[in-house]
């Protein structure tokens, strides 16, 4: 077999999956909560600056490279020079770890899609969630307890990924983004538009943007705006880069990054309006200060959520089915992007088949996925998260910067980026690769060591040093292995 790379059929395949990549969790139950406690309407300052300084550039270079080098991460970095292959297959293996537990929420959404039909997490949804459903425990014999309905959900979803990631791309990723993502974004704009009619919502939404000015005096909500930025456009897992080597040659780099860009945030801030006039209709009903019912994450989605539809009688009937779909197609686009960085590593390198990749990461990953269905999971999912997306994937990030703006050309990845652009990138791009954002991100990877180390159980402690071994051994041994041999044309 010959190495052979696939592309897309279309811009559209190619703007629907990296959309579908970048509408996730950080923006349905992260991206409200960010706005909101980080100085409301005033935080949208900080957030618009990153954006255009440092996530559209770096989104850039990410897609520069891909395009340039049209190959997997793990080549790309050898091509660069042949020690930083371990690199590449380190950022690629990232996002697998990753994908074994994002997909666990995704699970617990599928169940909660189901219960929202008569609301099945009946009165107390806090104890339905952490007792009933997670049977959540810090005790390590949690382990032994898998919880069953989680690990159907969970077959159930890993089949989805499966059939749709085994396929070639265009028939897979693509045919599948293609579909999935405006339907999301037209039940979002259904649900969305219910939320803002509800009485009270207005308290939710007003309250969301109020600004208060005197916090974008702190440096931290600067540094938690790039955060979320980065997190939300998908950035620095590898992803872009590889799905950036499937275009054709010819496309706008420009152009394409920035129709994704708006999309995605487009999408969060319209979301965000909807989060908060759910919040705020739970204010107006039960009489409760706003600043008491703002959660994010799983406390937003599987308890706030819940208890609210419970207040609403028959229209959480529609409203409630309606928001677990967008988070589950959300989720599962998000899904295949987390699953292709390694899966190309892996066929480029070996010349495997993508089938067979798929196959086997699938049953790798559903194996370890279980861990996350026990009673421990709760648990160990938070230690993962806390430690691969503040520790793991802003390290990669900082090596990519490094790598690509010091050792490559990074003035041929700049005529990259302009080829076709509606505009042209100054010299001033090369300045914030080599500079500026490596030292940003310096500052958050900083910020995240004093964090992980300050709220350091000996059980994350243990963990994370699993989690850092097999982040160095699983890319040693992929680099030292030899590659399958190529047949000469
Ligand atoms: N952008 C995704 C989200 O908002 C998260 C993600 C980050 C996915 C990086 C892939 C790569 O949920």
């Amino acid at each position: 077999m010959t190495e052979q790379h696939q592309e897309w059929n279309s811009q559209l395949a190619f703007i629907m999956a990296m959309i579908g990549s970048a509408i996730g969790l950080g923006n349905i139950w992260r991206y409200p909560y960010v706005l909101y406690s980080n100085g409301g309407g005033a935080f949208l300052l900080p957030y618009f600056i990153s954006i255009v300084c440092m996530a559209v550039p770096y989104l850039f270079l990410e897609y520069a490279a891909g395009y340039n080098f049209k190959t997997s991460l793990p080549n790309m970095f050898r091509r660069v020079q042949s020690k930083f292959e371990v690199v590449g297959w380190f950022i690629s293996l990232a996002p697998f770890l990753i994908l074994t537990y994002y997909i666990v929420i995704i699970a617990w959404d599928f169940i909660y899609f189901f219960l929202s039909f008569y609301h099945g997490w009946g009165s107390n949804p806090n104890l339905f969630f952490t007792e009933t459903l997670l049977h959540s425990t810090s005790s390590i014999s949690g382990l032994g307890d898998i919880i069953l309905p989680i690990l159907g959900s969970l077959i159930v979803l890993w089949l989805i990924i499966w059939f749709i990631s085994h396929k070639d791309l265009n028939d897979g990723i693509g045919k599948y983004s293609k579909v999935l993502i405006p339907s999301l974004m037209i039940i979002m704009a259904v649900v969305v538009l219910i939320a803002v009619t509800l009485p009270g919502a207005s308290i939710g939404y007003s309250a969301l943007f109020n600004p208060k000015w005197y916090s974008i005096c702190d440096p931290h909500i600067w540094l938690v705006a790039a955060g979320q930025i980065i997190f939300s456009l998908s950035l620095g897992w590898g992803v872009v880069s590889t799905y950036a080597s499937y275009l054709p040659k010819g496309t706008s780099l420009v152009k394409n990054g920035i129709v994704v860009t708006i999309a995605n945030c487009g999408f969060e801030f319209f979301t965000a309006i909807g989060v908060f006039s759910i919040l705020g209709y739970m204010s107006f009903v039960q009489d409760v200060p706003l600043r008491y019912l703002v959660t994010e994450g799983t406390g937003l989605i599987f308890v706030a959520f819940p208890s609210i539809f419970n207040e609403m009688g028959v229209l959480s009937y529609i409203i409630g089915p309606l928001f677990f779909i967008c988070v589950l197609f959300a989720g599962i686009t998000t899904t295949l992007s987390l699953l292709e960085p390694i899966t190309l590593g892996i066929s480029n390198k070996f010349l495997i088949e993508r089938k067979k990749v798929t196959t086997a990461l699938c049953v790798i990953g559903f194996l370890i996925s279980i861990i996350f269905a026990t009673g421990l999971g709760n648990t160990l999912l938070t230690i993962f998260d806390n430690f691969l997306s503040n520790f793991i994937v802003i390290f990669g990030i900082i090596l990519e910067c490094l790598i690509l703006g010091w050792l490559y050309n990074i003035d041929k990845l700049l005529d990259i980026v302009n080829t076709n652009a509606p505009f042209k990138l100054g010299k001033w791009w090369n300045f914030l690769i080599k500079f500026i954002i490596p030292i940003v991100f310096f500052a958050m990877w900083a910020d995240g060591i004093i964090k992980l180390i300050a709220d350091g159980s000996t059980v994350a402690i243990a963990v994370e040093a699993l989690i850092t071994i097999i982040m160095i051994i699983v890319p040693v041994i992929l680099t030292r292995k030899p590659p399958a041999p190529r047949n000469s044309k």
